[in-house]
């Protein structure tokens, strides 16, 4: 298949390129990075510049495409959330959507298929609750950006192509991600749970997330909103313990919500919202997960 493909230099997006090359796809990669997109690719795809905003020259890229994924989006881990970093999570999200929305409306021959990130922030937190891709919007500033993402994702349904929106939990990998953060604490027997550690963890392994793209891609069936979460979610004080017994590093002292709110200001948020995902559509659907359990995904990602 001809697949497009946007964000593919980031911590998923790199690992799902790999994937479609593996599998004899044509790629094209949308970067804003030129120079470092051709240095991450190599010469097995097209490298085509974009500015994930507006129109331009690499909307003819879309034309005659089979496939479009978005994955594009400013980290929300990176920096501090202040408004000008709030709004940019925001745009860039909204933004990149509209232009490929837009880009495959003015195709000749229209893709089939538009795949679009969203996240888990969508559904807020809530203590025990189960997430099901039923369950409506949450609260707060996440869940208003993944509501505004996927409103304008499915405006590519009026052109009568199949969308699918991936609310990705969180994604255990080793080179990125929450898990590269957590790290150094347990390797310094610092790490720990955040706050009472009673939060569900809905973590998923990368391996899931681009095997279960690869899957969507070639079921027709399955649309609209996907939890992308491991069928078995843990609460975050487990998950510091399976973590610490795979380091062989014991999960010590748990940091309190204050303290983290004084470290990393809104994002204190994200960082303790409780969200029990489950990947109901995904199940269903006959998707087999390479990893359920905690322990073996953090085995498989840590013993390299
Ligand atoms: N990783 C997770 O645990 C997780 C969880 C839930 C949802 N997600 C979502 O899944 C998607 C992929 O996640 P990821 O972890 O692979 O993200 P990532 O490593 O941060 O990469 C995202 C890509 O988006 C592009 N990008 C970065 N800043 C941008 C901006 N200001 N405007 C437009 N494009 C920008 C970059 O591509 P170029 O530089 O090549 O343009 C980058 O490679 C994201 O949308 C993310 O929100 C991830």
């Amino acid at each position: 298949m001809k697949v497009v493909l946007a964000g593919g230099t980031g911590f998923v997006g790199g690992s799902l390129l790999s994937a479609l090359i593996a599998e004899h796809h044509q790629v094209v990669l949308l970067t804003r990075n030129l120079e470092k997109a051709k240095h991450l690719s190599g010469n097995a795809v097209s490298v085509v510049e974009w500015d994930a905003k507006n129109g331009g020259d690499w909307e003819k890229s879309i034309d005659s495409s089979d496939v479009v994924i978005n994955l594009s989006g400013e980290s929300v881990a990176n920096k501090r959330w202040t408004d000008s970093v709030k709004q940019k999570i925001l745009d860039s999200r909204v933004n990149s959507t509209r232009a490929i929305v837009h880009a495959i409306s003015r195709a000749e021959k229209r893709p089939s298929l538009l795949v679009n990130a969203s996240a888990i922030g969508i559904y807020g937190s809530d203590p025990e609750k189960k997430l099901l891709e039923t369950t409506p919007k949450g609260e707060g500033f996440l869940a208003d950006v993944c509501d505004s993402w996927e409103k304008e994702a499915s405006k590519a349904e009026n052109l009568s192509i199949r969308v699918v929106k991936l609310r990705i939990g969180i994604v255990l990998g080793k080179e990125g991600g929450a898990l590269k953060r957590m790290l150094p604490p347990f390797q310094f027997f610092l790490g720990g749970p955040l706050g009472n550690g009673l939060q569900w963890f809905p973590w998923v392994h990368r391996d899931d997330v681009v095997r279960s793209i690869l899957y969507v891609m070639e079921n027709n069936e399955i649309q609209g909103p996907i939890n992308m979460a491991a069928p078995e979610p843990v609460r975050l004080k487990d998950f510091c313990k399976v973590l610490g017994k795979v380091l062989h590093r014991p999960s010590l002292f748990p940091v309190p919500i204050f303290v983290l709110r004084l470290m990393v200001g809104d994002m204190a948020d994200m960082l303790i919202a409780s969200q029990k995902m489950i990947p109901q559509k995904l199940k269903s659907s006959g998707f087999q997960f390479r990893y359920s359990h905690l322990e073996d995904a953090l085995q498989a990602i840590l013993k390299y």
